[in-house]
């Protein structure tokens, strides 16, 4: 049986989302803008999603807008809320996800002035090198992750959010890889735009939302429809938006169950991790995603590993599934102050609800196997 241990990357579709998407994939023709009767089934279940995907992260429906996932969320966030500035400054996380980073990059071809914030050894955004971008006139936007893809490390939004907001500038939060897996109030956060994506947490691929509050204006990066307030035209994938819904709706019913699940299973991991010597666990002692585990074994590459990892079936990956296969190392864990050959050696082991202990020991198998063969060689 092959073991599924990439759930950071995206998730299988939870049967009972499939079941809540079929009515839009095999009912009539309807355009949710249609007056008729068709076009009223399909606006209604678009906006019962709506309100199911504000109750995840506790935000009014009309401040979900949907897209066609994390990486739209946080392009739009970006280029959306600049674009309605003249150029000036934007700050974000060193480890943010490339949605973030690269549409901030992108800016300054439009005179824009972007900084990368530095993180600590853990991945934690540096207080102080926070507030002295801050400092500096004229910052508009600042972005940071609340939970990083690679090392599941999680981020004290509300404390950096008070810095942000002192500073006059607005807060968007990429939360796609913690809406779902663990608490996310957006005013706890203090955030003034959210991204959210479907595929992390059961639901389909190509849907998730940027959640907007009503203060901060945005530009559109599509022109041509009145659809998402104008923020974001097109005709809208029901059955998707539907099935983003009811994922929400589960992962907030079954994120203690869920959680209680997984906690257990990383700790089993981490701890049969540090039997093998020379296992160096990233952000370790800092709070961590449930389910996320980032480890290297010491002189062992870690797109390597995964390819022996996969020849056994059992699918990991070597650092974002994004950066994966082009060679280079994990910006994030760069930052984090790791050097190359250190970085590349990651494996990440990303758990999802339906993974066993079995699981587990069947990958510590492995990886003791590998750790002792290399010793032998
Ligand atoms: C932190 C983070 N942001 C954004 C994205 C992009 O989301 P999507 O795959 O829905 O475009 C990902 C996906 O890996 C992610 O982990």
């Amino acid at each position: 049986m092959p073991i599924y241990l990439d759930h950071n990357a995206t998730t299988h579709l939870d049967p009972r989302v499939l079941e809540a998407m079929l009515p839009y994939l095999s009912g009539p023709a309807a355009n949710a803008s249609s007056l008729h009767r068709y076009g009223r089934i399909a606006r209604d279940a678009i906006e019962a999603a709506r309100v199911q995907v504000a109750q995840l992260v506790g935000v009014t429906p009309r401040e979900v807008i949907w897209t066609s996932g994390g990486t739209e969320s946080n392009n739009l966030a970006i280029k959306g809320v600049a674009d309605s500035f003249a150029p000036a400054r934007l700050l974000y996380g060193a480890t943010e996800h490339p949605a973030v980073m690269e549409a901030a990059e992108s800016l300054a071809a439009h005179a824009w002035n972007v900084e990368a914030i530095a993180v600590d050894r853990r991945g934690h955004v540096v207080d102080s090198a926070l507030q002295a971008q801050l400092a500096k006139a004229d910052v508009k936007l600042v972005s940071l992750m609340r939970a990083n893809n690679e090392t599941g490390v999680i981020q004290d939004i509300a404390h950096y959010a008070g810095l942000v907001h002192a500073a006059g500038a607005w807060l968007h939060v990429d939360a796609v890889q913690a809406a779902g897996k663990m608490p996310v109030d957006m005013s706890e956060l203090g955030a003034d735009l959210m991204s959210l994506s479907s595929h992390k947490i059961y639901g389909p691929k190509g849907i998730g939302a940027l959640v907007v509050r009503a203060e901060v204006e945005l530009r559109p990066l599509m022109h041509g429809g009145a659809q998402e307030r104008g923020v974001r035209g097109g005709t809208e994938n029901v059955a998707a938006i539907a099935g983003f819904g009811c994922a929400a709706e589960l992962a907030m019913q079954e994120l203690e169950t869920r959680t209680a699940h997984l906690l257990p299973l990383r700790e089993r991991l981490e701890a049969g991790l540090r039997e093998i010597p020379g296992t160096l666990v990233f952000g370790a002692g800092a709070e961590r995603l449930a389910n996320t585990l980032q480890f290297a074994l010491a002189g062992y590459d870690g797109e390597a590993l995964l390819m022996q990892l996969d020849r056994r079936g059992m699918a990991v990956s070597s650092g974002s599934a994004c950066a994966a296969g082009n060679g280079a190392p994990s910006h994030v864990l760069i930052a984090m102050g790791y050097d190359t050959v250190t970085a590349k050696g990651a494996i990440r082991v990303s758990l999802g609800k339906d993974n066993t202990a079995d699981d587990i020991d069947r990958l510590l198998a492995v990886l003791g196997e590998i750790a002792r063969s290399l010793v032998a060689a």
